[in-house]
């Protein structure tokens, strides 16, 4: 079992229960402080776990390292953990004033900081507008260049206080979250890659799981739940030759089985005690035998 994202450990510790005596389990996380506290925290465990400090887009490569050619389930809870949000200090909160990085991975080049003082006034509008869905990019993203013509912006307070002073006041005054909010998430996605590992992360992971093995994937915005959809949707497709044609003379064949049509989210007990998961949604898959795999069995 692979647990791409393994946070707090709170799904290694439980994925563990299950899958021991027998199981295999390997955690990764791309950040190294999550990586430290699962190997204290999973210590009881040691000898069923191999945890590695790398973003899950490099799995193929993890698993040839350890000699591992399938796997019978992928897991991935994105976004943040409770520690990179409270404590980690890197400013991926705006209700503290922290400094303007808000990488996963440390020993990344590209911070928020770098983003935000070094792009051109259209990429900074793109990146609020795409990965924000901020309606007032084009403010705010004038606001930062009109600002850091006479200092470098290097704090999440510095920011803030740009984008209240972008947002219209009417427009603050009505909306249920801060002004703040869409273009600290657009800002995060756009220094961890987000959209784009996920998307190329997924086309591997499938070929990586044993035949009936499963991919769990939870988001927590509708640009990543939008790629896992797609992305399942198009590997779970039949050949339309049928349409057309009386008989199939193409190669396609669907790789997955989705599992649940509708997605899986928290019950209202769930979200009052774990607020968290509110914006949660689980998708899975089930990886289909291949015409090789069913020869063999
Ligand atoms: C929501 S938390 C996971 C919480 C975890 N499931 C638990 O039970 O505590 C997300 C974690 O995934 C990690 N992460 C996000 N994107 C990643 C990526 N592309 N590669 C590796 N780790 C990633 C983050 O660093 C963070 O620690």
């Amino acid at each position: 079992m692979v647990d791409c994202t393994l946070g707090g450990g709170g799904h290694a510790a439980a994925i563990l229960e299950k899958i021991l005596p027998g199981g295999l389990f390997l955690g990764i996380d791309q950040d190294i402080k999550a990586i430290e506290n699962a190997r204290q925290v999973l210590q009881a465990y040691s000898s069923h776990i191999y945890l590695v400090h790398d973003n899950f887009v490099n799995l193929p490569f993890i698993l040839s390292r350890i000699d591992i050619g399938a796997v019978d389930g992928i897991l991935v809870d994105l976004g943040l953990s409770l520690y990179q949000i409270k404590s980690s200090g890197r400013g991926f909160t705006f209700s503290e004033d922290q400094p303007l990085d808000m990488r996963m991975n440390t020993n990344n080049a590209v911070t928020a900081a770098a983003i935000v003082n070094e792009s051109e006034k259209e990429t900074l509008e793109v990146i609020f507008r795409e990965y924000g869905e901020e309606r007032w990019a084009g403010r705010i993203a004038a606001k930062i260049v009109e600002r850091r013509r006479r200092s470098e912006i290097v704090s999440t307070g510095e920011l803030v206080d740009i984008i209240s002073g972008a947002v219209p006041k009417a427009a603050a005054a009505k909306s249920r979250i801060h002004p703040a909010t869409r273009v600290f998430m657009a800002l995060r996605i756009a220094v961890n890659k987000e959209l784009e590992v996920l998307d190329a992360f997924l086309d591997s992971a499938v070929d990586l799981l044993a035949p009936h093995g499963r991919i769990a994937v939870i988001s927590f915005h509708s640009l990543e739940d939008r790629i896992v959809k797609h992305r399942f949707r198009d590997m779970a497709e039949t050949c339309k030759c049928s349409k057309e044609l009386p008989v199939c003379v193409c190669t396609h064949k669907p790789k997955l089985k989705i599992v649940a049509r509708k997605p899986v989210r928290p019950s209202e007990e769930e979200v009052r005690t774990n607020p968290m998961s509110r914006s949660a949604v689980m998708r899975i898959a089930e990886k289909l035998p291949t015409t090789e795999d069913e020869e063999e069995m």
